[in-house]
């Protein structure tokens, strides 16, 4: 049987973000899978660009590797209590593609923040989002990762053994529903 074909998300673009490190623990906890990293680094939506040019090819890209992927893990930033913008407005190009990329599609979603709350009313708003474009989201414990800075090693490695739980769980229920 072959790998299980895992995309994975990250909200923030940042190249020493500490949601791709959380990302690159999900991936280690998922286990064994084809491993797609989207970069949302696209244009701002932009309804006379649609009109003009049709949708980017970026979103073009993004869009089917969402399609393509067997299980999607998000993992964002909130940014001033709220999703970022890079992410809003990837959600916002992929519901203008045909097909609803998103539809039924298993998804993780979570969140590492400098803050206490660890990006928590940010994410009920990526969960929000994700209502319309009809994920299938994954239930369970939120996993929130707080004071992002002192969670991860200089390896980039989560130590928190409480949020390594959390995050094993959910890898876990991904994988039963793929
Ligand atoms: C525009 C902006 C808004 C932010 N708002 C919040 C916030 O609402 N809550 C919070 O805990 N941290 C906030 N922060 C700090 C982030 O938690 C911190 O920059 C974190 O490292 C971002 O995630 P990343 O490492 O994946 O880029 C904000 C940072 C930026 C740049």
């Amino acid at each position: 049987m072959s790998n299980p074909k895992l995309l994975l998300i990250s909200g923030s673009l940042r190249r020493g973000s500490f949601n791709r490190m959380l990302l690159a623990e999900a991936e280690q906890a998922f286990g064994e899978a084809d491993v797609t990293r989207a970069d949302l680094k696209l244009p701002l939506y932009d309804g006379d660009l649609e009109e003009a040019e049709g949708v980017p090819s970026t979103v073009q890209t993004l869009a089917q590797q969402i399609k393509n992927a067997d299980g999607v893990v998000i993992s964002s930033p909130e940014y001033n209590k709220g999703i970022t913008g890079v992410l809003k407005n990837a959600f916002d190009w992929v519901s203008r593609v045909e097909g609803m990329p998103f539809k039924g599609k298993p998804t993780v979603v979570m969140s590492a923040n400098a803050g206490r709350t660890g990006g928590e009313t940010g994410q009920f708003m990526v969960l929000s989002c994700l209502v319309p474009l009809q994920a299938q989201v994954i239930a369970g414990p939120m996993l929130c990762v707080a004071s992002a800075g002192n969670e991860f090693d200089g390896d980039g490695r989560l130590t928190n053994d409480r949020y390594l739980k959390v995050l094993r769980g959910k890898m876990e229920a991904l994988r039963a529903e793929i």
